[in-house]
């Protein structure tokens, strides 16, 4: 088994160091560890050209991204374990942009609900299968590191991080909220801090092999987050008594009692969040309804002709507004 460290963070500095503490403990309970650090790395935005869709449609066995960068040193590591491990720096309140670069490159390409039924149609056509490391069970930890010394300007930190789980149906099964850096100096003076980052690589080395459904740990940080699957603190409130955790996309009932408020969580709605296989399915099948919906509309010849027509003021925005 082996388990992948990232850290985006600056070499040798916190998030290098509490992956790594993360790492030393999963080597300890038997896993093959690897550790990248992202810093020297240029990994670009996604630019949408949907190459990597066409590897697919074009009944490639692997699928690939165009963009000519370091991107896929990441890629091919990530395939190759069965457990990650990633901590990133929060900047402006959220997780380093990189990050985001490097998600949004590897895993809308890969959600599972595509490649499954991609796969179920080639094998019905007798055709090669995509890459089975595409489909492998994964289980993931996150260590999110900010300077601040509250919550409130890393509060998107955590929340980003787990958006890494859904594409590919990985089971997290902890996560570390590393704020207070500033005056915590080097992680390492909080003995704390490192065993809760050690914490991590143990759940992560013990839970590879097992099936999803027989893993309940979790690791880091006490749980004392709001939603049931991420664990996270964060809810979308709209002034009724359902709440959302937007990270998961599922509803809860808040409800307030003897000064305190609680969510409660259905099974239903736990077994649709976003990481799960009912969850990856909802939104497969939007898409597909998506398309059947503006395939149509914008095949219209009368919408074409429309569109092209009050295009042309878009195209010459510059002209029309003198920005020559
Ligand atoms: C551009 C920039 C923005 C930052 N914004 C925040 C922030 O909003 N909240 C916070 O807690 N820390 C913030 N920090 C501090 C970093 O999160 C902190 O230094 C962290 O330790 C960096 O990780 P590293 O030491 O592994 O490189 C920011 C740092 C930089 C460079």
């Amino acid at each position: 088994m082996k388990i992948l460290g990232i850290s985006f963070g600056r070499r040798n500095e916190r998030c290098d160091i509490m992956v790594k503490e993360a790492l030393f403990a999963a080597k300890e309970a038997g896993a093959d560890v690897q550790f990248i650090n992202t810093m020297a790395l240029r990994i670009d935005h996604c630019h949408a050209c949907d190459y990597c869709s066409r590897c697919r449609d074009r009944g490639d066995t692997e699928i690939h991204c165009c963009l000519q960068d370091d991107y896929h040193i990441l890629e091919e590591a990530y395939y190759d374990c069965d457990g990650v491990i990633i901590a990133a720096p929060v900047y402006a309140v959220g997780i380093v942009g990189q990050f985001k670069n490097f998600l949004d490159r590897l895993c809308p390409s890969h959600d599972r609900a595509v490649v499954v039924e991609t796969n179920k149609q080639r094998a019905a056509e007798g055709k090669p299968l995509l890459d089975s490391r595409y489909s492998k069970d994964r289980y993931s930890a996150y260590i999110s590191v900010g300077g601040a010394n509250t919550r409130n300007w890393v509060a998107l930190g955590l929340p980003m991080l787990h958006l890494f789980d859904f594409s590919f149906l990985q089971k997290c099964v902890g996560h570390v909220d590393a704020y207070d850096q500033g005056n915590t100096g080097s992680p390492i003076l909080d003995r704390d801090l490192m065993r809760r980052c050690a914490s991590l690589g143990t759940a992560v080395a013990n839970a590879i092999g097992k099936p999803y459904d027989q893993v309940d740990t979790w690791a880091g940080d006490p749980d004392d987050g709001v939603c049931p699957v991420c664990h996270c603190r964060m809810l979308n409130f709209n002034g009724t008594e359902d709440v959302e955790c937007p990270i998961c996309g599922i509803w809860g009932k808040m409800a307030y009692k003897d000064g305190k408020f609680t969510v409660t969580w259905s099974e239903a709605e736990k077994n649709r969040a976003r990481s799960t296989v009912n969850g990856i399915y909802e939104h497969y099948y939007e898409i597909q309804n998506m398309v059947k919906i503006c395939v149509p509309k914008l095949t219209d010849p009368d919408n074409a002709a429309f569109i092209q027509r009050e295009m042309e003021k878009y195209r010459h925005f510059d002209e029309i507004v003198g920005n020559v």
